[in-house]
């Protein structure tokens, strides 16, 4: 009997509004989102809505690997618009499922409430 791994080592590089990179190398969860991923390495987005995708702070634009995501939910969408301001690749990042095959993803964090502790 196969079992599907529990975790898997992923890297996922990060640019702040400032422009600062950040290379992240993480052991991820099945399951996680990513900023489930920010919030293990330090980020912090104080958002109203406790990761539900309603308030958008957690916003993020996908730079590179927007194949190796998972499609933005119909809830997602809507919100990113109603909320304004979205780019192309605009994103919610507790929306976001990490999963295997995700190595060599850039985000930039869009929003100013995202910071790093
Ligand atoms: S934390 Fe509120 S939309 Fe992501």
């Amino acid at each position: 009997m196969h079992n599907n791994p529990v975790t898997y080592a992923i890297y996922i590089t990060v640019i702040a509004p400032n422009g600062i990179r950040e290379l992240l190398n993480i052991t991820a969860l099945i399951g996680m989102t990513l900023m489930d991923v920010l919030i293990k390495r330090g980020y912090r987005a104080p958002g109203i809505c406790g990761g539900t995708g309603l308030c958008k702070a957690c916003q993020v634009t996908v730079i590179a690997g927007v194949e190796k995501l998972n499609e933005p939910s119909e809830k997602e969408l809507i919100m990113l618009k109603v909320l304004g301001e979205v780019q192309e690749n605009s994103r919610m990042a507790c929306q976001m499922r990490v999963r295997p095959g995700m190595n060599g993803l850039i985000i930039k964090l869009e929003s100013k409430k995202i910071y790093k502790l």
